[in-house]
C-alpha cells in the first residue's frame, strides 16, 4: 500500500483531507528533464521500450510536481506492435502506424510481447512506494481509429466510412483489439498497477448513434470482462463526455473521466459515481491569477467530500509552461477539505 494512498481512498468514497491530483500526460514534452531523457532515444518507440528511461521519466511528475499518482510512461499504441502494426512516431507529425488494412494480416495478441511495459510497472513500484501507480490503456474505439486513419486526424473520414461501409469488418476489428486490451490491461494489474485507466481520446468526433451502436457495446464489455479478473479500480476517459455520459454511468468503471463539455457539479449531484476532471486544459495559458480562481472555482463546485479526483479535461501540451502546470498542482494541493 503506498503511503500516499488519497486517489484510493477517493475512489472508495472514503474520508480524505484534500482532493487527490494528477494530470494526464504529466510526463511530457513541456518539461526540460523529459525532453533530456528522450534526446537519449532516436525513436519514440524505442524509448518506451528503454526501461530504465521509461521508469525515470514517469517518476518525474512524482519528483517535481508531487503530484499523487505516477502515470508510467508509455504510449496507448504500444500494444498494436505485437499484432503486426508497425508504429513509428514522426518528428512534428505524430504517430504514423502502417499495416496491410487487412483483418487477416493481424496477428493474434500476445501480452508478453509487451513485457517491458509491466516491467515498468514493477521497477516504478520499486523505486518509490509513495504514491499508487496507474497502469493504461488505449479503448478500442481510439486504437481502431489510429488503425484506420494510420496517424492523427482532423475528421476521421477514413474511420467512419469504413464503419459505415463496412460495419461486419468494422466490429470485428473492434472485437480483435477489445480482447487485446483486456490481455495487455490484466497483464498490467498483474505486475502490480494499482488503478487502470482506459483513454477513448477521439470519441467527442462520434454521433451518439454512432457511439451508442459501434463503440460503447465493446468499452462496456471491456470493462466489465476486466471487473472480473481483476480488483484494480478503472477510471474510463470519454471525450465528448457531454454527449454520452449517461452511457458511460452505465459501465462498471470505478471513475468517469470527464472533459470540460459538461458542468461537473450537476452531473456529480445527478450519478452514484466517481469523477475524474475536468479543466479545461487551455487555462493553463492563461495568467496565474487566472490559472488560480478557475482552478479553485472547480475545486469548490464539487459537491462532495470524496469521490473525486482532480485533473484536466484532456492532456497536458508540449508549449505548456512547466511553472503554471506547478502552480496548478500546489492550488489543488492547498484546497483542503472541511
Ligand atoms: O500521461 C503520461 O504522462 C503518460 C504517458 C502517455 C503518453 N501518451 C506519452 C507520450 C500517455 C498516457 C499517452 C496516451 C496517448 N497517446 C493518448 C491518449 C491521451 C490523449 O492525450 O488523448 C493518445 C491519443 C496517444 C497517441 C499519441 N502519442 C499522440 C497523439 C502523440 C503526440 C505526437 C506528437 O509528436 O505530438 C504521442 C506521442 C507521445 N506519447 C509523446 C508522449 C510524451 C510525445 C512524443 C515525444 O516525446 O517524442
Amino acid at each position: 500500500m503506498p503511503k500516499n494512498d488519497l486517489i484510493l481512498r477517493s475512489i472508495r468514497g472514503e474520508r480524505i483531507e484534500r482532493f487527490p491530483v494528477w494530470l494526464m500526460r504529466q510526463a511530457g514534452r513541456y518539461m526540460k528533464e523529459y525532453r533530456h531523457f528522450r534526446a537519449m532515444e532516436d525513436s519514440f518507440m524505442d524509448f518506451c521500450k528503454n526501461v530504465d528511461l521509461a521508469v525515470k521519466v514517469s517518476l518525474l511528475p512524482l519528483e517535481l510536481l508531487r503530484v499523487d499518482a505516477v502515470i508510467i510512461f508509455s504510449d496507448i499504441l504500444v500494444p498494436l506492435e505485437p499484432m503486426g502494426v508497425k508504429v513509428e512516431f514522426v518528428e512534428g507529425e505524430g504517430p504514423k502506424l502502417t499495416w496491410s488494412g487487412k483483418l487477416k494480416d493481424l496477428k493474434k495478441y500476445d501480452p508478453s510481447e509487451n513485457a517491458y511495459v509491466y516491467e515498468i510497472i514493477k521497477k516504478v513500484k520499486e523505486a518509490q512506494q509513495e504514491v499508487p501507480v496507474i497502469g493504461f490503456a488505449g479503448a478500442p474505439f481510439t486504437l481502431v481509429s489510429y488503425m484506420l486513419e494510420g496517424k492523427s486526424s482532423r475528421d476521421f473520414r477514413k474511420t467512419k466510412l469504413f464503419m459505415w461501409e463496412r460495419e461486419f469488418d468494422f466490429k470485428n476489428l473492434m472485437e480483435r483489439i477489445t480482447e487485446a486490451v483486456l490481455q495487455y490491461l490484466t497483464a498490467q494489474a498483474q505486475a502490480g498497477a494499482d488503478i487502470l485507466q482506459i483513454f477513448d481520446s477521439w470519441t467527442s468526433f462520434l454521433s451518439r448513434n454512432d457511439y451508442e451502436e459501434l463503440v460503447f457495446p465493446y468499452v462496456e464489455e471491456l470493462i466489465h470482462r476486466l471487473k472480473e479478473k481483476t480488483d484494480v479500480p478503472v477510471i474510463y476517459f470519454f471525450k465528448g463526455s457531454s454527449s454520452f455520459i449517461d452511457l458511460a454511468q452505465k459501465t462498471e468503471a470505478d471513475v468517469l473521466s470527464v472533459d470540460w463539455s459538461l458542468d461537473l457539479s450537476l452531473t456529480m449531484l445527478n450519478s452514484d459515481k466517481v469523477f475524474q476532471g475536468n479543466l479545461e486544459p487551455s487555462v493553463l495559458y492563461a495568467k496565474e491569477d487566472i490559472i488560480k480562481f478557475k482552478t479553485l472555482e472547480l475545486l469548490r463546485s464539487i459537491p462532495r467530500r470524496s469521490g473525486y479526483i482532480f485533473n484536466l479535461g484532456h492532456g497536458l501540451a508540449p508549449d505548456m509552461d512547466f511553472n503554471k502546470v506547478k502552480l496548478l498542482v500546489d492550488t489543488v494541493r492547498g484546497y483542503t477539505i472541511n
